[in-house]
């Protein structure tokens, strides 16, 4: 496993790879890498010849300058766990390397970058836009790996490709749990005792949420949602949706065609979590 940290060499090498025949699988990372990178990491070696693994906080997609300075940079740890798995390349920019300049497209993801994250973090989709774009362009990979945590991104980066016309396979990765159910999260370790140990009642509530679904109305469902994980007394949902999974519309219906995922947000002290569920019952 190679380290580098700016964008010639990485290219040089990569240019020398891809000259073989060598497909590329890509997996974009902020670090403070934890089992579910990994998993990700994992299924890009199973798929392609060469993996490429970037560690970049990016801070265009931040929208709050305290979380931006908290975030986790965990490198050497970060590059030990990388060195069990099988990736060749880890490529860890500075700030100066990515934006020389500053970069000012603005993209348009309709809907997608408005509903859910996009309405609390306002910026955050084009930031996150910004920046796989750019490692998309520096890494040229043949398939990139997202994990279906962030269920919204997945979209986003999925309509970027087709909007930009990249040849690139995007492949989403399942969620990776604690053993008690929290999703894994380079955040968790962010959390203080007391709100670790009520963070498993997020999962818990969309699981009873997917089987209450049954025989409760959608609005029944988000009111139990919220109830449930308000209830604990120390988590704060900031939203709880059930959304189509293309459009990200939310479903007025269990009768509305299509598959229906129950996203949410929520707040545990200063940490924010996300997670989401897809609903597989069959509704008559
Ligand atoms: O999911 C993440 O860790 C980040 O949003 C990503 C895709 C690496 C872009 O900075």
């Amino acid at each position: 496993m190679k380290l580098y940290t700016t964008i010639s060499s990485l290219q040089a090498t990569l240019k020398k790879e891809q000259g073989k025949g060598f497909k590329i699988g890509f997996v974009p990372t902020m670090g403070a890498l934890h089992e579910g990178h990994l998993s990700l990491v994992k299924q890009a070696g199973e798929m392609t010849d060469i993996v490429v693994v970037s560690i970049f906080v990016n801070p265009t997609q931040f929208n709050d300058a305290n979380d931006l300075a908290n975030y986790p940079r965990t490198l050497d740890a970060d590059l030990e766990k990388l060195a069990t798995q099988r990736c060749d390349y880890v490529f860890s920019p500075s700030v100066d390397e990515i934006y020389p300049v500053p970069d000012t497209r603005r993209f348009d993801f309709g809907n997608l970058e408005t509903v859910m994250e996009g309405e609390f973090r306002p910026g955050h989709f084009n930031g996150v836009a910004l920046v796989v774009s750019k490692l998309f362009n520096i890494v040229q990979p043949d398939k990139a790996f997202f994990g279906r945590k962030d269920f919204q991104q997945l979209a986003i980066i999925k309509s970027l490709v087709l909007q930009l016309k990249l040849a690139i396979e995007i492949v989403p990765c399942e969620i990776v749990r604690e053993m008690d159910g929290l999703a894994m999260s380079s955040r968790n370790k962010l959390l203080l005792p007391e709100y670790r140990k009520c963070a498993p009642a997020i999962y818990q509530s969309l699981m009873e949420a997917n089987e209450f679904s049954l025989d409760r109305s959608v609005a029944e469902v988000k009111e139990f949602v919220l109830n449930t994980v308000n209830g604990t007394g120390l988590l704060k949902v900031e939203y709880f949706e059930i959304v189509d999974d293309r459009t990200l519309i939310p479903i007025q219906s269990w009768s509305d065609t299509g598959i229906k995922v129950g996203c949410i947000a929520v707040q545990a002290g200063k940490v924010r979590l996300i997670d989401n569920l897809i609903f597989n019952i069959n509704h008559k």
